[in-house]
């Protein structure tokens, strides 16, 4: 049986955000922090660390933070980035500001290119974000593609064969489904994920990428009520759909 985790509540208050230790030791002192409709004494108090916590514990007459194991998927919106070594804002910029101060910090599971929008899941669980990007899960991801060009007509066969090469690789591509929506419209479902791979794919079939939106992962679909620049935490069903038991490494 798997332990469960508990943390010293100054601790777990430091790592979340919400201060120094010695302001969070202020903050029990001041009488705001209860668990379960109980002001705690004392900082030391070891607290176990459940997903209902933020439902159970009240910091400064607020619902506590997501504790830590968050699981979140954003609408990434175009113009913003996954990386640091890229110019613009950062994704966590749409992240409340005091989940940016977080130990462990929140990090994007896989990245989307700037000028790509959709599904983005983002965690603090270093073990769930392997589980997700690992080659093993084979995980696949859905992209709706919009196109400058007409398509050819021979494009599903070509990236279904598995031997289509990219310039500068020396590994054939995994085969990969294309479903055509219209004349310039696709959608691209992957299991692989390399660098700029749908713009790279339409480009040695000599078409060109004007718009790109990831909208599934694994069973997991961007709902529609979630607007660009919007997030939500991950229920345990969401991960289901992402990493379902027999799918799971
Ligand atoms: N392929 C790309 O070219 N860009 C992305 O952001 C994701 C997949």
């Amino acid at each position: 049986m798997s332990k469960v985790p508990t943390l010293r509540l100054d601790r777990l208050l430091a790592n979340m955000g919400y201060g120094s230790r010695r302001e969070v030791q202020q903050l029990v002192y001041a009488g705001l922090v209860t668990l379960d409709g109980e002001v705690i004494e004392d900082e030391d108090q070891r607290i176990v660390i459940t997903r209902d916590l933020s439902e159970r514990m009240i910091v400064r007459g607020k619902p506590l933070d997501p504790p830590p194991g968050l699981a979140l998927m954003l609408h990434k919106p175009l113009g913003v980035t996954c990386s640091h070594k890229e110019a613009g804002p950062l994704v966590y910029s749409l992240l409340p500001e005091r989940w940016r101060r977080r130990d462990p910090a929140i990090s994007t599971i896989g990245r989307l290119d700037k000028e790509t929008s959709g599904l983005l899941l983002m965690t603090d669980d270093g073990n769930l974000l392997h589980r997700i990007i690992s080659p093993r899960a084979n995980i696949s991801k859905r992209y709706r593609v919009t196109l400058d060009r007409p398509l050819r007509g021979d494009e599903a066969e070509i990236f279904a064969a598995g031997t289509l090469m990219l310039e500068g690789e020396d590994k054939p591509l995994l085969p990969a489904a294309m479903e055509k929506i219209s004349e310039t419209s696709a959608t691209l479902t992957l299991t692989e994920g390399r660098y700029h791979q749908v713009r790279r794919m339409f480009a040695a079939v000599g078409n060109h990428v004007t718009a790109l939106h990831r909208d599934r992962m694994g069973d997991l679909v961007l709902p529609e009520d979630l607007k660009a620049g919007e997030y939500r935490l991950l229920t345990e069903a969401d991960l289901a759909l992402i990493l379902p038991p027999a799918k799971s490494v």
